[in-house]
């Protein structure tokens, strides 16, 4: 296998008109592969750190030159020369170079960026889909591992945002994302056909309740002020009726509660406005999601209690464990360290997988497989900031993460993904594998 002969990085923006970094990774052998790092709204307190300038002159304070300047005066230099094809050695070094502890010292959007483009050139080298090379990478892992590990690539179940609201949409709204997932699509195709159609159906829902139906949140899905989180379910419902699908049958409802936001750490007690004025505990949340459980098509819970609120996790996980998903994003961070202590507490049953919330591709399959390990179903996930970049799809098949979650379908940042999935659809061949409700245990 070939080297890499150079990287190059650059500053180009986001779905936000956010910098962000863009990094090509060129093979002695002259392919290029070619990455761009996604950026979250609602980050995590333990994610790797995404390194700005906070020059206020420049983009806000938002700009990347010193990222983009530490892929070309201290990365290439260190990387320049190692096999293209080695993707754990090469993200040692990087994480080694890097030396901190959450990426902050060269910048996990400039680590992340290396990462990827590693991974699209040695694709390139081999003459393959990214998905093929990936799938290689995630079998060699999964041959090390114990367990039943699912190898064969296949196309994930898609939660696909509807209605949003919190930090992607001006807080009109607690709650960050409803979601749907069409649970009775027996195909890729199908399920997209699906949810185009339950999108536009809550369009003219909005439109007939006089709500707000055509401008969009950061993720593309609606972002109209309902007098509460419920009646988001309930617009979702209606629309999935109105396609003469069958709630719970055909399509079900996700949440992303992103719940850190409205946490109050000096109380221990959440503010939503289900619950009127007076903030909740953990108990009291957990008393509430169980009620939306029982009242509506959920089947999928992100995030319902706070990123550090450990004991509230546990609580809200032998509660409604055995009933739906509940899926770990701001609490595990896509990071083994705190998965582990998930597993151990017995906290949530999924975890989200955001590449540059930990900043290598490498550790990224780490979490991926620990999550198989121990039973935790893997959500591959964008971020509400994100670009023409598709990788995350080639990912979700090549790992047979069997679920993720792009944002809506509206906006080009998220059809690259939706789109991506089709052409993977298509070299899959006629039968090619769909997660289809499996995923979902
Ligand atoms: P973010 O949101 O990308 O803004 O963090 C996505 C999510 O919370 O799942
Ligand atoms: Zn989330």
């Amino acid at each position: 296998m070939t080297v890499i002969q150079a990287l190059k990085a650059r500053q180009v923006l986001d779905s936000r008109g956010r910098p962000t970094v863009e990094v090509d990774a060129i093979a002695a052998t002259g392919e290029v592969g070619r990455a761009i790092v996604p950026s979250g709204a609602s980050t995590g307190r333990h994610e790797a750190l995404e390194l700005r300038d906070a020059d206020s002159a420049r983009y806000g304070g938002l700009g990347v030159a010193r990222a983009v300047e530490n892929v070309r005066s201290t990365i290439a230099p260190a990387i320049v020369g190692m096999r293209l094809d080695d993707q754990r050695g090469i993200d040692e070094a990087l994480i080694a170079l890097d030396g901190s502890l959450n990426k902050g010292r060269l910048g996990a959007n400039a680590v992340l960026g290396v990462s990827l483009a590693v991974a699209h050139a040695a694709a390139a080298v081999h003459g393959e889909e990214l998905y093929v090379h990936l799938n290689r990478l995630w079998r060699d892992r999964a041959a090390e591992a114990r367990g039943e590990i699912p190898v064969e690539p296949s196309l994930p179940m898609p939660m696909v945002n509807m209605i949003s609201g919190g930090l992607h949409a001006g807080k009109n709204l607690d709650i960050q994302d409803i979601l749907m997932i069409p649970i009775g699509a027996e195909t890729y195709e199908q399920a997209l056909e699906m949810i185009v159609a339950v999108y536009r159906a809550v369009g003219t829902v909005l439109a007939k309740l006089g709500l707000e139906s055509v401008l969009v949140g950061d993720e593309g899905g609606y972002g109209p002020r309902l007098e509460s989180n419920e009646r988001a379910f309930e617009v979702v419902v209606e629309a999935i009726t109105a396609c003469g699908l069958v709630p719970g049958r055909d399509a079900a409802l996700a949440v992303d509660v992103a719940s850190t936001h409205f946490f109050d750490e000096s109380t221990g007690t959440y503010k939503i406005s289900d619950a009127g004025p007076q903030p909740l505990d953990a108990a009291g949340m957990v008393d509430l999601m169980a009620g939306w459980v029982e009242r509506y098509p959920i089947v999928s819970i992100e995030d319902g209690l706070a990123e550090d609120d450990w004991n509230g996790w546990r609580l809200l996980t032998e509660r409604l464990g055995s009933k739906v998903q509940l899926i770990g994003d701001d609490l595990f961070v896509t990071q083994t360290a705190r998965l582990e202590r998930g597993v151990r507490l017995g906290a949530a049953n999924s975890i989200l997988i955001k590449v540059n919330q930990v900043g290598t591709l490498s550790e990224t399959l780490d979490a991926l497989l620990m999550a198989r390990q121990h039973g935790y179903r893997p959500v591959v996930s964008a971020r509400s900031g994100e670009t023409e970049d598709a990788t995350i799809a080639d990912l979700a098949v090549a790992t047979a993460a069997g679920q993720i979650k792009i944002g809506s379908v509206a906006r080009s940042e998220r059809l690259a993904k939706y789109n991506r999935l089709l052409r993977i659809e298509e070299f899959l061949g006629p039968n090619a594998p769909f997660a289809a409700r499996a995923a979902l245990g």
